[in-house]
C-alpha cells in the first residue's frame, strides 16, 4: 500500500495572510463581480499574477448551451497565455460563491481547470501556487503547486510514452 500526502496552508484572510496573496484574492473578488452567470447564479473570479508582477483576470462566462460556457480560471489562463505567451505565472487566486451570498465555502478549482493550470505549470517548468476562497475571503486555502490537487495527473510526458 502506498500513501499520498500533500501540504496546504489555510490563511485567515487577516494578519497571517501574506500581502501579495491578499491583494490577488481581492483582485479575484473584484473580477468575480463581472461574471456572466445567469444560469447558475454562481459567480467566480480568477486573478493571475505573473512573475513580472502583471495581473490578468477572468470570470465565468455561461451560455444557454450550457457546456459552451467557461470557468473563470480558464478564461483568465487562456487570456494570460494569449497576451503573454511564455511568460511565467506565479500564482492564481480564485474566489467563488452564489450571487448574493456574503459567506461561502472556499471555491476550489474544478477538475478541468486543475488540468488547465497543470498545462501551464508544465510549460513553464515551475510550480503555480493555487489560492482559493469563498466570497467572505476567509478562510483562504493555498497549495504550492497545482500538482498537489492532481495526484496521478496526465501531462505532456504521457504523450511521449
Ligand atoms: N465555475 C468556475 O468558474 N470555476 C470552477 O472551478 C468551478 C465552476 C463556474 C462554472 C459555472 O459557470 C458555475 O461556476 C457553476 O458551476
Amino acid at each position: 500500500m502506498e500513501k499520498y500526502t500533500f501540504t496546504y496552508t489555510i490563511y485567515s484572510g487577516g494578519e497571517d495572510t501574506p500581502g501579495d496573496v491578499m491583494t490577488l484574492v481581492k483582485t479575484a473578488a473584484k473580477a468575480r463581480e463581472g461574471a456572466y452567470a445567469p444560469y447558475s447564479e454562481f459567480l467566480v473570479g480568477a486573478a493571475i499574477e505573473m512573475k513580472d508582477g502583471t495581473i490578468h483576470t477572468g470570470n465565468n462566462q455561461e451560455n444557454a448551451a450550457y457546456p459552451s460556457g467557461l470557468c473563470a480560471e480558464r478564461v483568465a489562463l487562456f487570456h494570460a497565455s494569449a497576451v503573454c505567451g511564455d511568460k511565467k505565472i506565479k500564482r492564481i487566486a480564485i474566489v467563488g460563491g452564489p450571487r448574493d451570498s456574503v459567506e461561502s465555502s472556499p471555491a476550489a478549482p474544478c477538475g478541468a481547470c486543475r488540468q488547465s493550470i497543470l498545462e501551464y505549470e508544465e510549460r513553464q517548468g515551475e510550480p503555480i501556487e493555487v489560492v482559493f476562497a469563498g466570497v467572505g475571503l476567509s478562510p483562504i486555502y493555498s497549495v504550492h503547486s497545482v500538482k498537489d490537487l492532481l495526484p496521478f495527473s496526465f501531462g505532456r510526458e504521457n504523450l511521449e510514452g
